[in-house]
């Protein structure tokens, strides 16, 4: 038995990592699981372990950056409770400067991916029936407390979560009126190949399933934010409220974020 109410649940990104630790949290019997990744042979990794649960589990390879293909996937399957936009990249800069491709690959991904989910689930959501948890249907937007800090590593990452973190809140006002609800995601440090190569001291450090147990939690609770651990978002509101010169001048002395291989070496700048 799931100890969540929702019956029908779609998650990009769910190959890997927080996607996958989603997945396998959310696997019930009595639960239909739509999942899409890029990578075949990992999604259906992520696939059989939720199969294993007792999910129903339907598996596709798409971009979330296809727009139209995102757009037929969606309107194809029918009833949904909650679709999770979970699918993101991450790049940092180590000690050069961000470059043009890293910037726009970044925010196709992170920002575009999201509207590209988002959307056509909000135009399903508007024509279904209330479910188990009162409203039509739930969209979680995973972004970060990166969204909190600009941090001279991540440029295009920070901006993206800022923007996704700050478009979910503000539209769940007025989606709220339709009966479906939007939540902003914004988790501090999980274990994951996102995270695998950074050189500095993660505080608070979680597994994808820890990470994904506190984020179902917070939304099953009505948040419109959910932001966790409590610690490290109190502390990112602090640097960001900073005067930008003090911050950037605090932040250039940390530990860089390393470029990572989600974006390609040529989109690197
Ligand atoms: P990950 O790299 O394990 O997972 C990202 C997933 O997104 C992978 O399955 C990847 O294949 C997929 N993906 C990337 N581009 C895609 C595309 N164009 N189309 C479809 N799928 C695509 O990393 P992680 O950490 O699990 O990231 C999941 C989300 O959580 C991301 O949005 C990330 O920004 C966010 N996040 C991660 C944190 C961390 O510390 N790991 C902290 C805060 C937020």
């Amino acid at each position: 038995m799931s100890r969540y109410p929702w019956k029908a649940v779609l998650i990009t990104g769910a190959s890997s990592g927080l996607g996958r630790g989603l997945a396998e949290v959310l696997a019930a019997p009595g639960v239909t699981l739509h999942l899409s990744g890029r990578d075949a042979a990992r999604l259906e990794g992520a696939a059989q372990a939720c199969r294993a649960r007792g999910a129903t589990v339907a598996a596709r390879v798409l971009s979330v950056t296809d727009a139209p293909a995102m757009a037929a996937w969606i309107a194809g399957i029918g009833r949904l409770d909650l679709v999770i936009a979970n699918a993101g990249i991450s790049g940092g800069t180590g000690d050069a400067v961000e470059g043009a491709a890293q910037a726009q690959q970044i925010f196709a991904t992170n920002l575009g991916g999201v509207l590209n989910t988002a959307f056509p689930a909000i135009e399903a959501m508007a024509a279904q029936a209330p479910g188990a948890d009162g409203v039509r249907g739930r969209v979680a937007v995973v972004a970060s407390l990166a969204a909190f800090v600009a941090s001279p590593s991540a440029p295009a990452y920070c901006a993206s979560k800022a923007a996704v973190q700050r478009w979910a809140e503000a539209l769940d006002a007025s989606e709220r009126k339709r009966g479906i609800r939007l939540h902003a995601v914004c988790p501090g440090f999980i274990r994951t190949p996102l995270t695998v190569k950074n050189p500095f001291a993660m505080p608070g450090l979680m597994t994808p399933e820890q990470a994904a147990i506190r984020m179902l939690d917070g939304i099953a609770a009505g948040r419109v934010r959910v932001t966790f651990p409590w610690r490290l978002y109190a502390m990112s509101r602090i640097v960001g409220a900073l005067p930008p010169g003090w911050r950037n001048a605090l932040m250039s002395r940390l530990p860089a974020k390393p470029p990572t291989d989600q974006v390609p070496r040529s989109a690197g700048g």
